[in-house]
């Protein structure tokens, strides 16, 4: 069949130390699966292609990568080079907004061999789904700055929610929950303390709930649900939420399996229009940068999913198995240091890949 074509960017820090591990180990899945998979690597979105162009991606970067079936990204970010907002702003949040990427799907799981922070969890206690808005909310454009170096300067940021918009992503999740076989939906908002936007996403959670008479719906304010991630994360299984929430919850929502190297993240656009993109949740990590000791998982991991999303099911859940059996076999010197291990970005990706080729 036709090859699935890939574009491969890996931007910043980490980004460029851990994407070659992904696709080591999506050339495994693709061989011993028989996948053709075509990846074409692209050095834009980078703040070194910033520094020596003046903008983040060439003019033509839309139409260059609507030639392709998913974009596999890595992470952008280098504030000492590039203003973060100018460096986001022009490539990852572009990417998510032109290509109306409008889920971003964040799974969280303890895996084996990892120890969580809470007391006494085990593999099977923390797995669910953090569904965040991708497109609006409260990454908005709009707003200002007025009276600019005045003493009546201020500055505004407006919250969008819109009626499609937030239609959407929350019948993404109750279906995702309706797959699931605990089939229970948790909405995060703020409603007692925003009180146009929030209420406005809980009515349209009412709403969309009767749809949906199968899924047991309940919903907290942000501020306690973030307790009760820690406190009990057993409880959830499908958590949707605004762009800001939804951000949040998915750094804390790892970190308590143990480390965020390991979380990955799928911005997809469900119709098929547009390229979705597969990227860990972490950053470019500047602090570990250049030392080959980042933890590839979160990236060999968000492979996975792009394999799922391209229709490949089995090849994506012999990555995750390969993950698995890794880390439960608890070998320091495969291992990065997140996780415990006195190993390298290589020696965890290369032992993942292997497993993946053999079988
Ligand atoms: P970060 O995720 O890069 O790092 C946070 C902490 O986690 C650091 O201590 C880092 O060393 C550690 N860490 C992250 N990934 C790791 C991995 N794979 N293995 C081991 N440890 C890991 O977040 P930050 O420091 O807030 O941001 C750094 C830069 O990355 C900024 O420019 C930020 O804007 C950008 N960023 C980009 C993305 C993205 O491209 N999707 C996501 C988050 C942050
Ligand atoms: C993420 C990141 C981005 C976000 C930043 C880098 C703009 O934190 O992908 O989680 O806020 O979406
Ligand atoms: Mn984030």
């Amino acid at each position: 069949s036709k090859p699935h074509r890939i574009a491969v960017i890996p931007g910043d820090g980490i980004g460029t130390e851990v994407v070659p591990e992904g696709v080591r180990v999506l050339e495994a899945a693709a061989k011993r699966f028989n996948i053709a998979l075509d990846f074409t690597d692209f050095d834009f979105a980078s703040c070194d292609y910033y520094l020596e162009h003046g903008q983040m991606m060439p003019d033509d970067w839309f139409d260059t990568l609507m030639q392709f079936d998913c974009i596999f990204f890595g992470a952008v970010g280098w504030p000492e080079k590039v203003p973060d907002h100018v460096s986001l702003w022009g490539s990852l949040i572009k990417f998510r907004r032109d290509f109306d990427q409008y889920i971003n799907l964040r799974p969280v799981r303890l895996l084996p061999g990892i120890k969580s922070p809470l007391a006494d969890r085990k593999p099977g206690d923390i797995d669910f789904y953090v569904v965040r808005e991708n497109t609006e909310g409260e990454y908005s454009s709009l707003g200002g700055r007025m009276y600019g170096g005045t003493e009546r300067e201020f500055v505004t940021q407006q919250t969008v929610m819109s009626r499609i918009g937030v239609d959407r992503v929350l019948k993404y999740a109750y279906e995702l929950a309706q797959s699931r076989p605990r089939k229970k939906l948790t909405s995060a908002t703020k409603s007692n303390g925003i009180s146009i936007t929030m209420p406005y996403w809980d009515e349209r959670v009412k709403e969309m709930a009767v749809k949906y008479p199968d899924v047991a719906t309940d919903q907290f304010h942000i501020d306690i649900l973030s307790a009760n991630f820690v406190l009990h994360p057993g409880w959830f299984d499908v958590v949707v939420a605004s762009n800001l929430f939804g951000d949040i919850l998915s750094d804390l929502g790892p970190a308590c399996t143990g480390t965020i190297g390991v979380a990955p993240s799928a911005s997809i656009n469900p119709e098929g229009k547009f390229p979705s993109l597969f990227e860990p949740v972490h950053g470019s990590a500047p602090d570990i940068a250049g030392r080959g000791i980042a933890n590839p998982i979160g990236q060999i991991w968000s492979g996975a999913l792009m394999l799922e999303h391209l229709g490949h099911k089995e090849a994506g859940a012999a990555i995750l198995t390969a993950i698995e059996t890794v880390l439960a076999a608890g070998d320091k010197s495969v291992l990065t240091g997140d996780v415990g291990g006195n190993g390298t970005t290589g020696t965890l990706g290369r032992a993942i890949a292997e497993l993946v080729a053999g079988g």
